[in-house]
């Protein structure tokens, strides 16, 4: 395995391209299975959990090619079922339940169990699929869902669960009559995915509001053109923190701020000074860092994907921040980590109090999920010393050439096999110019 080696205190300086958004990606790569035929998608980028749902539809009978535009031929569906050893390593593989059923009446998908941040239940999904007519069975750990008449229904959801809206809404295009989704998840990545139903011929209203209507057709069709993949709001957000945290300058490009507002707010509350034109984001910071207020909530409000690296940044203001996790019920494991480098954080239930102490020193920590990993990064490039990341395949899942991203901004940060240990070979790998990967220790 690998770890992250980060030697910090560098302001970060220079210009950073956005990759397209994991969470739009994953959905849209899994539609296709509604529209039989050759499908082609840009801007997917390139993470494990890309190859995963690759993986995925290929084991369904999807094969694809990846050259620049991803194309995935969606022409014969072989097998309805996802099955336990991919669903463990990518909870949303849940997202081909609905457009299985849709398509062939019929999906097995393992169960996902919890995860670091929590139990994440699917009961949302599968009451808005039942109402769809669908009939659902455990058994093994697997549920099995079962359909003959796909019809339209009024659902609410209880809350407004992403992938749960997804789900529903790729099943509902192809159902009979008319389908209408209250309290639907209004994340900008649900709206990509409806506005790429809508290029397959997809009837949907209400894209971008907590209302969904749609009216289903009998079949869709390929787009004739690519699509194109909405920008990463969450990675976007995670490298304006690193350029915060390290009182950077730092221009985003390829991004879209209007996707980004909340988080924006808050780093302009930390005393950034934010200046964004249609598709690009810089970020100064000349000034110490201030303490800040964070509440987590559904899109348009702060989002939970970027809760953990505000908290970074809260370790390095001077002054209290508070901080309240409304949508994951444990998703404070990166703070046990951040006391390893000197912060000074205590949370009860879901609420955070940091006390700004900067600064903090590196140390050996341990990435638990995906954000938690990121939140260590951008701790580690502002940190006094060395800073060690272990487990990094969380990173892998969700954020493309991070290292190489970070060096091009004057990052001093090098992948190195966890086997290597002497101080000298990690300051070699941080010294090195070239491939990122150090040899093992032999
Ligand atoms: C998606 C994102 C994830 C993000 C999260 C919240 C993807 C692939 N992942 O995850 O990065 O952190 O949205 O913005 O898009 N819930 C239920 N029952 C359900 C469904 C959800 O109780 O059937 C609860 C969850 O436990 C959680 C809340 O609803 O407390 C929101 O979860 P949800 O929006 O479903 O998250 P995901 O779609 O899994």
């Amino acid at each position: 395995m690998e770890k992250l080696v980060v030697e910090g205190g560098r302001p970060l300086i220079g210009s950073i391209p956005v990759s397209g958004a994991k969470n739009a990606a994953l959905p849209i790569l899994i539609a296709t299975l509604v529209a039989p035929g050759e499908h082609r998608l840009g801007n997917i980028p390139d993470l494990a959990d890309t190859s995963s749902t690759l993986s995925l539809l290929g084991r369904i009978g999807c094969p694809s090619l990846v050259n620049g535009v991803v194309r995935i031929d969606t022409s014969r569906v072989a097998f309805s079922e996802a099955p336990y050893d991919v669903v463990r390593k990518m909870r949303a593989s849940v997202l081909v339940l609905g457009p299985l059923l849709a398509r062939t009446g019929e999906a097995k998908v393992s169960l996902p169990g919890g995860c670091a941040i929590g139990t994440r239940p699917i009961d949302q999904h599968l009451k808005g699929l039942e109402a769809l007519g669908c009939r659902f069975e455990l058994s093994g750990g697997y549920i099995h869902g079962t359909v003959h008449d796909l019809r339209g229904a009024d659902i609410h959801l209880d809350m407004p669960t992403v992938t749960g809206t997804e789900n529903i809404v790729m099943a509902a295009v192809l159902a009979r009559g008319t389908t209408r989704i209250t309290n639907a998840a209004r994340e900008p990545e649900v709206s990509d995915l409806c506005d790429f139903l809508v290029t397959l011929g997809a009837k949907i209203e209400g894209i971008g509001t907590s209302t969904l209507i749609i009216e289903g057709v009998p079949r869709l069709t390929p787009a004739s053109r690519p699509y194109r993949i909405v920008p990463d709001r969450i990675e976007a957000g995670t490298y304006l923190c690193a350029a915060a945290a390290t009182g950077g300058d730092v221009t985003l490009t390829g991004v879209d701020p209007k996707l980004m507002e909340a988080t924006l707010a808050k780093l302009v509350e930390a005393g950034c000074d934010v200046r964004t034109t249609e598709d690009t984001i810089r970020l100064t910071r000349s000034r110490q860092l201030l303490p800040i207020k964070v509440r987590t909530e559904p899109f348009p409000g702060f989002p939970t994907d970027m809760q953990a690296q505000l908290m970074t940044l809260a370790c390095f203001s001077k002054g209290t921040s508070t901080f309240e996790e409304t949508i994951f019920e444990n998703r404070y494991m990166h703070a046990a980590e951040l006391l390893r480098m000197g912060a000074d954080i205590q949370h009860a239930g879901r609420v955070a109090t940091v006390r700004g102490n900067p600064p903090l020193k590196g140390a050996a920590v341990m990435a638990s999920d995906l954000r938690a990993s990121a939140a260590l990064v951008i701790a580690g490039l502002a940190a006094e010393g060395i800073t060690e990341v272990l487990r990094i395949y969380h990173l892998d899942r969700g954020y493309e050439n991070l290292v190489g991203k970070l060096r091009a901004v004057g990052a001093r940060i090098a992948r190195v096999s966890d086997t290597v240990q002497d101080p000298a070979k990690l300051k070699a790998a941080l010294d090195d110019l070239g491939p990122s990967v150090a040899p093992a220790e032999a």
